[in-house]
């Protein structure tokens, strides 16, 4: 039987964005906060790296709005990334007082200004701005903060549970156009149960794993993106997808991501035969921003017909490498790679997604009631290229700018009810999940081929023609079968690959991480790409 739900707040991602954004809601209000795994499975547990942000007292506001803005290739918003790195020092204290263990600096003389917390480099800071948990920053801040919300009388946090669409007023034939719950998967029972809610957001994360090879865990299919697109909100820039320069190549490790912070702390970029090559592309070197690097690697990888390439770091004392990466030493370890003595074999893997759902400064979408925050969203702050350990800091600022938006708008959202339950009627189960996981397969496949670091306008649209067939497939079977979490991710995953390719078609020039060679130059003005749904109502 399915079940009917009432909370205040229906959050749909229990990551960095979701947890904070929960965490900052008056105790008063019901909260739900949801996963469609455990409440780990997202990517906030698996980042490295660490949290940007203005700490240390010789670095300036300035200082970081410029390096986002160069990262950006001159498509940030400038207002946005004001926005988020003029709230970067809060977030950070407000993560202190939740309890985050982020590594102490034991060498207080250091160019940190004297900051108690270490501050290391990653690629288009000119700062040591990063903060971090040695090389497990997200595990540290996701079990922070779970443990605050498991704390919590007001908060319930549901795993196993997958958003399978919106409610809308629209939706139900209803006038005006608000949000009004959700319809989720419940993976215990098989159900799909009605989740209403005063407020609704989407706190999915990115869209990584529309191609082949990610650093990205499983969960990263842009659900979020795909649920606000079909219920009627804008997307922005879904062609800038970043592809991580370092991710461990070996047969076994599935997506090992090894941390920018190892270049900056002074790792080098190696062909097999132990020559440099990042100073003949870029004046910044190894620690050129990301889209610089990936290409470079790309490039040097193609042009040899190499399988991978290397970072060095084995340079540096063993006991400064195991203290601040222990778990990139004894992950490589694991596959017989000693870090202290010898290089890395890396290649470049899909990372993070961009672009997403258009929000304002509060994560408010186009739909009242709904909001996005994360890596799901399109704030502006990232443009044609986000800077390194600028996204978890999104999470966090945009988390608690939407929670204080909620709060505002309280007394005059009331709570919905008698929504419909979900109709299973007219459908059966499945006799042929083979033709999921081949199409899983299929598109992931052709997206990495097609849709990757570098581009043209050929096999765009040869990535276009076999995600229509695709989607159309997909859709029969959605019709026809009881929906499932692997049949949901794939609906999602094919819906965003769709617009991913549409967007790289609209921009005809090359710009961050958007490379074609049919249009190499970067044109004078930089533009979004907004695309607009068919359902969109102003
Ligand atoms: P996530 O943490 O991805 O959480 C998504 C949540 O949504 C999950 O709980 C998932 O179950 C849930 N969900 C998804 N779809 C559904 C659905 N249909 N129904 C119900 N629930 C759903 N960024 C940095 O700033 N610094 C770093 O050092 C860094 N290192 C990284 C290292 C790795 C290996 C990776 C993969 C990313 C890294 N990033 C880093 C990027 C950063 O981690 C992510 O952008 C950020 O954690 C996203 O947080 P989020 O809350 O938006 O989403
Ligand atoms: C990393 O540690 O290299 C990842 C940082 C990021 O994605 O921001």
């Amino acid at each position: 039987m399915s079940q009917h739900y009432q909370y205040d707040v229906l959050v749909i991602g229990s990551g960095a964005a979701g947890l904070t954004l929960a965490l900052n809601l008056p105790d008063h209000l019901r909260i739900a906060v949801l996963s469609k795994g455990d409440l780990a499975n997202g990517s906030t547990y698996w980042a490295q790296g660490g949290v940007a942000a203005v700490l240390d007292n010789a670095d300036t506001v300035e200082s970081h709005v410029a390096d986002t803005l160069v990262a950006g290739g001159g498509l940030c918003s400038q207002e946005a990334v004001r926005f988020t790195v003029e709230h970067s020092r809060d977030a950070i204290k407000w993560l202190i007082e939740q309890g985050v263990p982020f590594t102490r600096d034991d060498t207080p003389n250091r160019e940190d200004g004297g900051f108690e917390f270490h501050l290391t480099r990653e690629g288009g800071h000119s700062h040591r701005r990063i903060i971090h948990a040695a090389d497990a920053t997200g595990a540290a801040i996701f079990n922070t903060l779970l443990a605050r919300a498991q704390a919590k009388d007001n908060i319930e946090l549901l795993q196993q549970r997958v958003a399978v669409d919106l409610i809308t007023e629209r939706k139900l034939g209803l006038p005006g156009k608000r949000c009004l719950g959700a319809y989720i998967l419940n993976r215990n029972t098989g159900e799909v149960d009605t989740f209403q809610a005063r407020f609704v957001a989407l706190a999915t994360g990115g869209a990584a794993k529309v191609y082949l090879y990610t650093s990205n865990p499983d969960s990263a299919c842009g659900d979020g993106i795909a649920m606000a697109w079909r219920a009627g909100c804008r997307v922005g820039n879904l062609e800038f997808n970043q592809f991580h320069p370092t991710c461990l190549y070996h047969p076994q490790a599935k997506s090992f991501l090894i941390t920018e912070a190892l270049r900056g702390e002074g790792a080098l970029l190696k062909l097999p035969n132990g020559e440099r090559f990042m100073p003949r592309f870029d004046p910044r070197e190894e620690l050129a921003p990301r889209d610089i690097v990936a290409r470079a690697i790309d490039h040097e990888m193609k042009r040899l017909g190499i399988d991978c390439v290397y970072l060095d770091i084995s340079h540096k004392p063993a006991e400064f490498i195991r203290g601040h990466f222990p778990t990139v030493y004894e992950r490589c370890l694991a596959f017989g790679i000693d870090i202290t003595q010898q290089p890395i074999p890396v290649v470049p893997a899909a990372h993070y997604t961009c672009g997403g759902v258009v929000v304002d400064q509060h994560g408010r979408t186009d739909i009242p009631g709904l909001y996005a925050i994360g890596e799901t969203s399109f704030t502006g702050l990232h443009g044609a290229n986000r800077m390194a350990s600028n996204s978890l800091l999104e999470c966090f600022v945009y988390g608690r700018s939407a929670a204080e938006d909620m709060i505002r708008q309280l007394p005059e959202v009331g709570l919905p009810s008698n929504l419909p339950a979900w109709d299973a009627s007219q459908v059966t189960d499945s006799d042929e999940d083979v033709i999921i996981a081949h199409n899983w397969d299929e598109l992931r496949r052709f997206m990495w081929d097609y849709v990757g670091i570098v581009r043209t306008n050929k096999r765009l649209m040869r990535a276009q023609h076999r995600v229509r067939l695709l989607l159309s497939e997909i859709d029969e079977f959605y019709s026809n079968y009881r929906v499932s979490r692997d049949l949901l991710e794939l609906r999602n995953l094919a819906l965003v690959a769709d617009l991913m390719i549409r967007s790289a078609m609209e921009r005809k020039e090359s710009r961050g991480l958007h490379y074609t060679l049919d249009y190499p130059e970067q044109l004078p003005t930089a533009v979004d790409t907004i695309l607009v749904p068919p359902t969109y109502s102003d």
